[in-house]
């Protein structure tokens, strides 16, 4: 029987994998028709124990544009988690049910203990403060659409880098990218992890932290704002004292570069304001627009679908 693959970290997929999913979704994108039933049959189930709308909507309109089938749950309390039931049975029943599965979660690792479980492929869809593969996918997707390579710019990551896990994910991305070079602008309290910054060191890459995102602008090809976690604090003075940081404003851009693209995972907050969407440099909602494409290809890659 051939080896079930799963997508719980970035790194479980190679970098000619990668470029493997961008072609499948640059194909899709050029022809939808030619893929609109090449899931007929086939069913995806999302299991969210976390909020999310872009993520699951995604997966849903993925699947769906696959002409699949979805089933799923979108919060822990309308599943039997609520029950005590524990995560490898919600799988295994799951797993039963479905061809494939996108599971989210609060807790760092739970995924991958599904995924153990499980007999179909499963997706990491975010675990905690840990990683967000497809994300990570999305991004990848949006970098080469808007600047037609992978490698060789300046990324500034900005925000909350502490448990932002798009942010983490993203890095262990690029670092197989050549000529990356990275500008981290966060709050002291809201720096990369030590496990992070360690791996930084490791792989031997230009990289720096600053406090201020005006500063850092006029310098960057790309700007991936994250909004900060509040899901993940510990109490709330700490969150409100640090959730507006960082405001992007469409004036904050008068000294960027006019190829700029200006990413962010959404939801957004606080931290881009409204005027920055008219300028063409905001590729936000392109991005999620890209998610789906990206998650097309990813489901016909993991189902073995040629
Ligand atoms: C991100 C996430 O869930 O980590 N959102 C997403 O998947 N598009 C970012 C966030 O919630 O801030």
């Amino acid at each position: 029987m051939e080896k079930i693959r799963n997508l719980i970290n970035i790194t479980d997929l190679s970098a000619a994998e990668i470029d493997h999913l961008i072609e499948t979704a640059d194909d899709i994108i050029a022809d939808p028709e030619k893929y609109q039933d090449i899931c007929t049959h086939k069913i995806l189930a999302t299991l969210f124990f976390e909020p999310s709308t872009r993520t699951r909507l995604s997966f849903t309109a993925a699947m769906m544009g696959l002409g699949g089938n979805v089933l799923g749950f979108d919060q822990a309390a309308s599943s039997s988690t609520a029950k005590g039931e524990s995560v490898s049975d919600t799988i295994v029943m799951a797993s039963c049910y479905a061809d494939i599965i996108a599971m989210r979660h609060p807790k760092e690792g739970a995924p991958y203990v599904g995924a153990q479980y499980s007999s179909v492929p499963v997706i990491n869809a975010g675990d905690g403060g840990h990683f967000h593969p497809t994300q990570t996918l999305t991004d990848l997707m949006t970098i080469h659409r808007k600047m037609g390579r992978l490698g060789g710019y300046t990324i500034g990551l900005c925000g909350d880098l502490k448990f932002g896990r798009t942010v983490h994910s993203l890095i262990d991305a690029l670092l197989r990218y050549d000529d990356v070079r990275y500008v981290m602008i966060s709050p002291e309290e809201l720096e990369l992890p030590d496990y992070i910054k360690e791996t930084l060191e490791r792989a031997g890459v230009e990289w720096k932290e600053v406090r201020s995102l005006e500063e850092a602008i006029p310098e960057l090809d790309i700007l991936y704002m994250t909004r900060v976690q509040k899901e993940r604090f510990f109490n709330e003075e700490d969150y409100v004292r640090l959730k507006d940081s960082f405001i992007l404003t469409r004036k904050m851009l008068g000294p960027a570069k006019e190829t700029l693209a200006v990413l962010h995972p959404l939801p957004r907050v606080n931290e881009i304001a409204r005027d920055v969407d008219e300028d063409p440099r905001a590729c936000y909602f392109y991005q999620a627009l890209m998610g789906k494409y990206i998650r097309m290809a990813l489901i016909l890659y993991l189902l073995g679908i040629k």
